[in-house]
């Protein structure tokens, strides 16, 4: 992919979308946003402080629409599996979300003026919501040449000129009742980060089907320099952790936790007791938040991350860093994938079916990766593992993988390297409800609630996730799939049991 070629193709079209008189988004919200509203509207009595948000809705649905600036047209249709979505479905679907929930029940209300789509975009873009109607199959998301990219643009910029006269509507409501609808907003935009990171994911995955090995971005602030950069750091860092770094509580009961132990060399040790894990559930909805909010920081949750529940530990060791590309590859030369013994019986099924020998990346000594075909670094994390393949490294390494309890407990103590930025982690965990969880009311309780069966859960974050999205600041994320994947970028971590 050349530069010049993004340029005259796909980033040509926002020139196109303005000969059309399309509303669009500033070349640099962020700052433009800044410059216009420093500090939300505020300071006047009964006006919402919705400066903030109003910055990270510009600067979130523009990340999307510069995700596809380096792909020439043909890539905006390709599903490389059924599992996976091509990018132009993703951007269409994340304006979707914005319209159906939003918009639909909202805009006769407020007097805004917004141009919906045509009734069978609800049709195409739905992703799986039964309580808004039927949609078009998944595996068949590949199909759909058209809508063209500039139609799919042009409604996402409509969209955002509907969003923006909402907000000016809400900052002159009562929080009270204004709260509902930022609320669905910031959910908008947090789903629209994860497609972010799933557009990503699924180009990887349709790229690594061509023999040309094509690549999405070689540069310095791609994907794939993210990665080598963030392990790279964690390195470095290795040496930095203060000796006897320990495991703190994750959020024990007030004098009841327990006390955290010494290192030994490359673990952390707990000695279990009753933690308190999850998001305490308390976060206001951004208008009614001052000062972190009008910077955009309001403390976001999806409702699979509450209620804060407590736990009971045994005690545990969970290692400091992530397995390696040369762990992996003791595994695989010690006969990983011939030896039933290391696997789960669905894992070992899955093995022989799919004739797995390695994670699903690896060519010979290298990696196919967004940046195309790379050599493989051995200390590099080992990624790209679905959770059968990484239970049996953690059981030939003597080990096991750590429940989220564990993780979040260790997480919090912040002796874990790697814990976000770099790899997504599978846990030991089913993805099930914590005790009292709620689904959120009406269609969008369809987001998280339904899917907590027969997928394992996954902690941190990765490369590909979003800055601000599940960072460190966040440990209670919870993200989840099916134990066979193997497109998202998942590593992992050991643990054992302690005596
Ligand atoms: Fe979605």
């Amino acid at each position: 992919m050349s530069a010049g070629a993004a340029e005259t193709g796909l980033a040509g079209i926002a020139t196109d979308l303005r000969r059309q008189g399309v509303p669009q988004v500033p070349a640099d919200p962020v700052e433009e946003g800044a410059a216009a509203d420093p500090a939300g509207l505020d300071a006047q009595p009964g006006v919402l402080r919705l400066g903030g948000l109003r910055v990270r809705l510009r600067a979130v649905r523009r990340r999307s629409e510069a995700l596809i600036v380096p792909l020439e047209p043909e890539d905006l249709v390709l599903q490389g599996m059924a599992d996976a979505s091509p990018p132009k479905w993703h951007l269409g679907h994340t304006a979707w979300f914005f319209e159906e929930f939003l918009l639909r029940p909202l805009s006769q209300r407020y007097g805004i003026e917004h141009e919906a789509a045509d009734p069978l975009w609800r049709f195409l873009f739905n992703s799986y919501y039964d309580a808004v109607g039927a949609r078009h199959p998944r595996p068949q998301r590949g199909l759909l040449s058209r809508p063209p990219i500039t139609a799919v643009l042009a409604w996402r910029a409509r969209i955002d000129a509907a969003l923006e006269q909402l907000l000016d509507v809400l900052a002159h409501r009562p929080a009270s009742e204004a709260a509902a609808a930022l609320a669905l907003l910031e959910l908008g935009l947090q789903h629209e980060q994860q497609h972010q990171e799933l557009l990503l994911m699924d180009l990887l995955d349709g790229f690594s089907r061509n023999p040309l090995e094509p690549a999405y971005s070689t540069a310095a602030d791609g994907p794939e320099a993210a990665f080598q950069r963030s392990w790279q750091l964690g390195e470095a860092g290795r040496n930095l952790a203060p000796p006897g770094g320990a495991v703190a509580e994750a959020g024990t009961l007030a004098g009841q936790g327990p006390q955290a132990e010494p290192e030994e060399q490359g673990w952390l040790r707990h000695p279990g007791g009753l933690v308190v894990i999850g998001h305490p559930g308390t976060a206001s909805p951004p208008a009614m938040e001052t000062g972190a909010a009008a910077a955009g920081a309001e403390p976001f949750h999806f409702d699979n991350e509450a209620p804060r529940h407590r736990v009971w530990l045994e005690p545990f060791a969970i290692a400091r860093q992530l397995v390696s590309n040369a762990d992996y590859e003791g595994f695989i030369a010690d006969g990983g994938y011939q030896r039933p013994e290391l696997w789960m019986s669905e894992g070992w099924a899955v093995v022989q079916q799919r004739g797995w020998r390695a994670p699903r990346y690896w060519r010979d000594d290298d990696e196919f990766t967004l940046a195309g075909r790379r050599p493989r670094h051995p200390r590099a994390p080992v990624r790209h593992l679905s959770w059968f393949e990484a239970d049996a490294h953690a059981r030939w390494a003597g080990a096991r993988l750590p429940s989220e309890a564990e993780w979040e407990t260790a997480a919090a103590g912040g002796g874990l390297q790697h814990s976000h930025g770099v790899l997504w982690q599978w846990t030991g965990s089913p993805y099930r409800p914590y005790p009292g969880f709620q689904p959120a009311a009406g269609a969008v309780g369809e987001y998280n609630g339904k899917f907590m069966s027969s997928q394992l859960v996954l902690r941190g974050s990765c490369f590909l996730t979003p800055a601000g999205h599940a960072g460190p600041e966040r440990i209670t994320y919870r993200n989840f799939f099916p134990p066979a994947s193997r497109w998202l970028a998942g590593g992992l971590r050991l643990a054992r049991d302690a005596a």
